[in-house]
């Protein structure tokens, strides 16, 4: 232990520093946390180690740079999980915190470990919450505890929709329906896709803007939306497996088995199925959109559906998410959540809002 936190550790609890935090995965999503670390909401927060998948740090004076994202890139120590929880227990702080934004099933399948060892866990990553119904019931087991679980980042980059299920839930107020787009980049795809430009193009510039995962399959198959909405119906109570998810793939069978490469070279084998698909819903005077859906006995399906001009879908802008549930006391008119549902910096902002909500 260094002699500051030495010197903190004999502070009075008051006196500590609230937070001390371990950033795993330097990505998009964790390069844009560092930056937030750098302004005043975020300056509090000790952050004592960080990592990619091959490198870490834990050494404060090197985690103190702002380079970090990019020296970790090309160097650092070799990744051992047991070097950063070291790091987290000579800290003093009140709290100790593993922020995971990362994509890894391995790191998120250790969430309820680390929970149950008394670390708090705020994730962005979904591959837990939205993975298999053994993990989430290891989970809700782990959240038992005193550890807190912030998970605002999993579905709509932190739109308020997680929390606005789990206290309807609290007061009794069932989930009779919940209807909407979850991901932000179908979102964008079909919100531009009118018909004067192929899909493949679209599908090129939503790439280059940094909308889809680098293989766009990730998005297309519709994969990442059951994801989410297997955390939001699960949130909801009821306890649901991807096996009952109907989930449309809309990546053609041509296209399934090449290496990302190979499919980026061959995204035109797209254009033909999704051009009959919109010339089909305009001549009914629909639009398609990517919608997730659950009913009250908790059938669920994720894919392109057609949808009236009225629809609240058919409105959405940009990278909008949109979550319209329906419940016994929102029955008549839904409660509706929209906004930006995608986006280095507002994920990131939701792991910061979950961490300081933590004091
Ligand atoms: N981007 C968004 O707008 C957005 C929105 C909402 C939620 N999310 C979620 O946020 C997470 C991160 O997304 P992203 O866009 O930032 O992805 P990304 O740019 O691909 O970054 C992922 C990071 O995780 C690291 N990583 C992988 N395995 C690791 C391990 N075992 N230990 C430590 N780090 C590991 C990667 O390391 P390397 O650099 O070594 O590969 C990389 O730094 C994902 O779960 C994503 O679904 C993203």
């Amino acid at each position: 232990m260094n002699a500051l936190l030495a010197g903190q550790a004999s502070l009075p609890r008051a006196l500590r520093r609230r937070h001390a935090v371990v950033l795993l995965g330097t990505g998009m999503v964790g390069g844009a946390f560092l930056r937030l670390l750098d302004t005043p909401a975020g300056a509090a927060l000790g952050l004592v180690g960080a990592a990619n998948s091959r490198h870490q740090q834990t050494d404060p004076a090197g985690l103190a740079e702002r380079s970090l994202r990019e020296r970790l890139a090309v160097a650092g120590a070799a990744r051992d999980d047991a070097a950063l929880l070291a790091a987290l227990d000579a800290d003093a702080a009140v709290h100790k915190v593993i922020i995971d934004a990362s994509a890894s099933a391995v790191l998120a399948a250790r969430h309820p470990a680390w929970l149950a060892r008394g670390y708090h866990v705020v994730t962005a990553n979904k591959a837990l919450a939205g993975g298999d119904l053994q993990g989430w019931h290891a989970l809700q087991a782990a959240c038992a505890g005193h550890a807190r679980y912030g998970d605002a980042a999993t579905v709509g980059a932190g739109l308020p929709v997680l929390s606005t299920l789990r206290r309807l839930h609290a007061c009794g107020d069932a989930l009779l329906s919940l209807e909407g787009v979850l991901s932000g980049s179908l979102s964008w795809l079909f919100n531009r896709y009118d018909g004067t430009r192929p899909f493949s193009a679209l599908l090129r510039e939503a790439r280059a803007r940094g909308y889809t995962e680098p293989d766009a399959r990730a998005d297309l198959s519709g994969e990442d939306v059951a994801r989410k909405l297997l955390i939001l119906a699960r949130t909801a109570g009821f306890a649901l497996t991807r096996a009952a998810v109907q989930v449309e793939n809309l990546v053609p069978e041509v296209l399934r088995a090449l290496d990302t490469g190979q499919f980026a070279a061959n995204l035109e084998a797209l254009d033909a199925p999704l051009a009959a698909r919109h010339a089909a819903a305009t001549a009914r005077g629909a639009v398609l959109r990517h919608l997730a859906r659950i009913d009250r006995h908790g059938r669920a399906q994720v894919g392109l559906v057609e949808v009236a001009a009225t629809h609240p879908a058919a409105h959405l802008r940009g990278t909008d998410n949109l979550f319209a549930l329906k419940t016994t006391r929102y029955r008549a008119q839904p409660l509706v959540i929209q906004g930006p549902g995608a986006g280095p910096e507002i994920t990131a902002q939701a792991l910061l809002g979950d961490v300081l909500a933590l004091v």
